[in-house]
């Protein structure tokens, strides 16, 4: 009469399955996260950022003795032919006889302790056309007037503590300027960039940086960025005359006023962030001129008037977002140039809404769908909705760097649905064990 025990093995089954439940989960997670990026495994030699080194002669004569010296006294670490060797400063030499020089020094994750700059070592290294210092928070000192004159690029980020206008209107030969996360005291724009009549591309972000910005700029800017400054006034129209303009970032300012009507005339401009300043007005029509433009980004301003139809003619956009502003009206794209985009933000609007004849509600834009009246038929969704939806998006644009980018709104609900129906129809199945295994046992 001793049960032989039929009990145990379900309990077993049902672990099991619970646990092959939770990898489906869990793999399904991950891969609604992060698809297209190929596993880290698959590269199995970590390819190093090397030293660029030029490796043309076959036996190239060393570095000249006083530039040696020079690096040495600022502490950074050298082999017998620093040219040839790896360590935190990553150099450039030339190839000149009977020593060759220095033409790009780049310092990374230094401190005080290690790096002190010196004027006669500096002096001696005035051969450099490249000088960058990343991480190395170390005290800034005047450079020799050889060494500021033969820069052409200058990178400092999150380096060399306070920075002055004037300190940096000194290196007039400059091509590439790169400040960023440093402060630059006290003075604007316009001390900077006065002097330097072959600017390229500049990038000041992130360094306190004050005034306006300059009605007159070298017209042969391809970069702007001073995002994330404290940059007053308006966008001057003078700054339209920026032709060969590729990128301008001036979001996370205290800029005022208009966009200015002219602004279709940056006509090289690719990506553009006017975000989060109190600009107002309405998005200037002469825009719909820029053949090229792949990101544009106007949110978190006082910009009013109707969304402009234009938008959904450019071939190469892949990024709007005019989220955050006072826009009215109907929103004049369908769903197809939605999907087109990998990043597509109008929430915080909210007199805007969307025809739902044209629209689904399932692209959750944040909006409300219009009456027949062309109005916001409810209360538009609350704060936390619309920023929920900013991060879905967020990460769509991560995706679709790929290819595929359409439908993506909706496949963030599709796994999910899918992992449902796998969970029930696998728990209806265990409960069916169960029962099947109580109603043996019982029977007998
Ligand atoms: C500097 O430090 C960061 C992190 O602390 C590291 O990722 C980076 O590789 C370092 N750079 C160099 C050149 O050592
Ligand atoms: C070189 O980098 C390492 C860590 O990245 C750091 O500990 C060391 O102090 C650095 N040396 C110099 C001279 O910058
Ligand atoms: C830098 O500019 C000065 C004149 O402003 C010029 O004489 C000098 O040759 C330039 N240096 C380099 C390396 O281009
Ligand atoms: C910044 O500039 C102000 C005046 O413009 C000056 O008083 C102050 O000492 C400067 N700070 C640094 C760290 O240079
Ligand atoms: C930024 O600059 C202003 C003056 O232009 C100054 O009052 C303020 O302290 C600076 N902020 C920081 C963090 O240095
Ligand atoms: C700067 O632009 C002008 C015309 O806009 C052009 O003639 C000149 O060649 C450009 N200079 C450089 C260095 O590109
Ligand atoms: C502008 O700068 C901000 C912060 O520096 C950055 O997050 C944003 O991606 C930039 N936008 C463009 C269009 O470069
Ligand atoms: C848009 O904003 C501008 C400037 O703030 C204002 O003059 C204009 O009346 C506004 N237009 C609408 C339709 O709200
Ligand atoms: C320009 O914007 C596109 C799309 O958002 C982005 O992939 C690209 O990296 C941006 N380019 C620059 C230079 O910021
Ligand atoms: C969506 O809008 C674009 C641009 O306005 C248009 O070319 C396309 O035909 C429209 N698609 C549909 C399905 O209406
Ligand atoms: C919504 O779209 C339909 C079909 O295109 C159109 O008949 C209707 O007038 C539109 N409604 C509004 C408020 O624009």
């Amino acid at each position: 009469m001793a049960p032989p025990r039929p009990a145990p093995p379900p309990p077993r089954f049902f672990f099991t399955l619970l646990l092959f439940l939770h990898s489906i989960t869990t793999t399904a997670s991950k891969s609604i996260s992060l698809p297209p990026t190929p596993s880290p495994t698959s590269s199995p030699t970590p390819t190093r950022p090397t030293p660029t080194t030029p490796s043309s002669s076959s036996s190239p004569s060393t570095l000249d003795p006083k530039q040696l010296r020079a690096l040495e006294s600022l502490n950074i670490p050298t082999s017998k032919d620093p040219c040839q060797s790896k360590n935190n400063a990553t150099l450039l030499c030339d190839s000149s006889k009977p020593f060759r020089h220095l033409l790009s020094l780049s310092l990374s994750n230094c401190s005080a302790d290690d790096v002190a700059l010196s004027f006669t070592a500096l002096k001696s290294l005035s051969s450099l056309h490249s000088l960058s210092f990343l991480n190395c928070p170390i005290s800034p000192i005047r450079f020799p007037s050889e060494l500021a004159s033969s820069l052409t690029s200058f990178t400092c980020i999150h380096s060399l503590k306070t920075l002055t206008g004037l300190w940096l209107s000194r290196l007039h030969n400059l091509t590439d300027l790169t400040v960023s996360s440093t402060h630059v005291n006290g003075s604007g724009p316009y001390v900077i960039l006065g002097n330097m009549r072959k600017l390229k591309s500049i990038t000041i972000s992130h360094a306190n940086l004050s005034g306006n910005i300059p009605r007159h700029l070298n017209l042969n800017l391809t970069h702007i960025d001073f995002s994330g400054n404290r940059l007053r006034g308006k966008i001057p129209s003078s700054f339209t005359l920026l032709e060969d303009l590729e990128l301008l970032n001036l979001s996370s300012n205290a800029l005022v006023g208009e966009i200015p009507t002219s602004f279709g005339d940056l006509i090289s401009l690719k990506n553009a962030s006017l975000a989060s300043n109190s600009l107002s007005g309405s998005i200037p029509e002469s825009m719909s001129a820029i053949p090229s433009l792949v990101h544009i980004d106007l949110s978190s301003n006082q910009l009013n008037g109707t969304i402009p139809r234009f938008f959904s003619e450019m071939k190469s956009l892949k990024y709007l977002n005019l989220a955050n502003n006072d826009f009215h009206g109907v929103m004049p794209f369908n769903g197809s140039f939605i999907k087109r985009l990998a990043v597509f933000k109008v929430g915080g609007n909210s007199n805007l809404c969307y025809n739902h004849s044209v629209l689904s509600s399932k692209l959750k834009l944040g909006i409300a769908p219009c009456d027949k009246h062309g109005l916001p038929m409810s209360p538009p969704p609350s704060k936390a909705d619309s920023s929920a939806d900013d991060r879905t998006s967020d990460s769509d644009y991560d995706e679709s760097d790929g290819d595929d980018s359409g439908g993506k709104k909706e496949h963030h609900h599709g796994p999910s649905k899918v992992v449902l129906g796998v969970a029930i129809g696998l728990s209806s199945i265990v409960f069916l064990i169960i029962f099947l295994v109580l109603l043996s046992k019982w029977c007998r």
